[in-house]
């Protein structure tokens, strides 16, 4: 038999952190058969070597019974010390964490307008290194996440084409991102797979040394961190319009392939009162689980292919493209968009206080001319998404009481 003792040999506190300093000692038959130092931070209620190694509760369940469970009940598995360490799907988020990564994102935004800012921000991560291994093409969310990275002084590296990773020699892909996890505190990624992300952060979990998987966007299923920039954007946009709730959210084009929309479904869902309109062409509309849930929640919604008549009912449109790319035989080719086009005369029928949205890239269900529009905000969407992001980040590594002091401090 094998047990291992601990021992404390002393506590040695620091103005930045508490560590401790214990020895590990393996027995075997009741004879020690090997000995470590252990030199860790202590964090609250560790109490044994179990809590020392209790890095995450994936480690407590098997991939079969995991990935068999709903949506809703997956998200505490990716919590450590009751904050998201893994980031896998829009359903592990709740009001309160959305609405304090929003107060994050905007005390940084405020911190970084100055140079002493920038500065305090650059040291808050800077023994950090992050992998951005994205294996399907991106410009905003890469760059968004990397503008991050360097922002709170993370060093980010990349990996974005899998031709130039050991890949092409047969590595699987799981053995290719446990192998970023020995070189870097954090891995973001994007992948084809549905639920890649997830096969990886319980794989991770289950070594010794786990670190954050960040979704980037996943398959045709989930992209958490584009819906967190979303919820941002309609939250700032309605703070001074009465708040979200209440209003009238439309959906408009592939909804069945948007990952996006199938994310922010959720998050919307939160606010009550707010209904949802999901406008496509019949092949396109969104999926029966995305329904489901909302049934669930008692969310209002309606399904339509009629854009024209809802453009002066709601508060905020959702605009994406055909998610061609998934087509298996040009199937999408066949079906007429330009009705889910929007066009510089739908604009003097849309209310005054209403909002353009959309993800990008475009293609053309959104004519340039809109964008000096002040009701377009899908480029706010792009700048919303590096500062969220920044906060996730630090939210992760629980590093945000920083902000608050500095903004407490010398902002507010
Ligand atoms: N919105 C979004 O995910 O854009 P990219 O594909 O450019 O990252």
């Amino acid at each position: 038999m094998l047990a291992i003792r601990l021992i404390p040999n002393n506590i040695v506190l620091s103005a930045a952190a508490a560590t401790q300093c214990c020895r590990i000692t393996a027995f075997s038959s009741g004879k020690p058969t090997g000995t470590r130092i252990w030199y860790g931070r202590i964090r609250k209620g560790v109490s044994s070597v179990a809590d020392i190694y209790r890095d995450s509760p994936l480690k407590s369940i098997g991939w079969e019974d995991f990935v068999g469970l709903p949506l809703e009940e997956k998200g505490r598995y990716f919590l450590r010390d009751s904050r998201p360490y893994h980031v896998l799907i829009a359903q592990q988020f709740d009001r309160p964490t959305i609405e304090r990564l929003c107060e994050i994102a905007t005390r940084t935004r405020r911190i970084a307008k100055t140079r002493g800012g920038m500065r305090f921000l650059q040291d808050l991560l800077f023994d950090k290194r992050a992998m951005l291994y994205f294996a399907q093409p991106s410009t905003r969310t890469f760059l968004s996440f990397y503008s991050a990275c360097q922002i709170i002084g993370i060093k980010p590296a990349e990996v974005r084409d899998a031709s130039t990773s050991s890949e092409v020699k047969g590595e699987s892909p799981e053995d290719t991102v446990r192998t970023f996890s020995s070189y870097f505190d954090m891995i973001i990624m994007r992948h084809p797979v549905g639920g890649f992300a997830e096969r990886i952060a319980w794989l991770l979990s289950n070594t010794e040394r786990p670190v954050p998987v960040i979704n980037a966007g996943s398959g045709k299923d989930q992209h958490p961190t584009q819906a967190l920039l979303d919820i941002y954007t309609l939250l700032r946009s309605f703070e001074d319009k009465g708040g979200l709730e209440g209003k009238k959210i439309a959906f408009v084009g592939d909804l069945a392939r948007g990952r996006t929309v199938r994310s922010l479904a959720y998050l919307v869902a939160l606010y009550p009162g707010v209904k949802q309109y999901f406008i496509a062409p019949e092949p396109l509309q969104i999926r029966e689980d995305i329904l489901r849930m909302l049934d669930r929640r008692g969310v209002p919604y309606e399904l339509t292919s009629d854009f024209e008549s809802l453009i002066p009912e709601v508060d905020a449109i959702y605009m994406t493209r055909i998610q061609d790319e998934w087509d298996t035989a040009d199937e999408s080719r066949s079906i007429d968009t330009t009705p889910f086009h929007l066009r510089m005369e739908h604009l003097q029928k849309l209310k005054p206080t209403a909002i353009i949205m959309h993800p990008l890239p475009r293609r053309k269900e959104i004519a340039p001319e809109i964008d000096s529009d002040p009701r377009a905000m899908y480029w706010r969407q792009v700048r919303n998404g590096m500062w969220i992001r920044v906060a996730l980040i630090l939210y992760i590594f629980a590093r945000e009481s920083e902000i608050d002091r500095y903004y407490e401090d010398l902002i507010s």
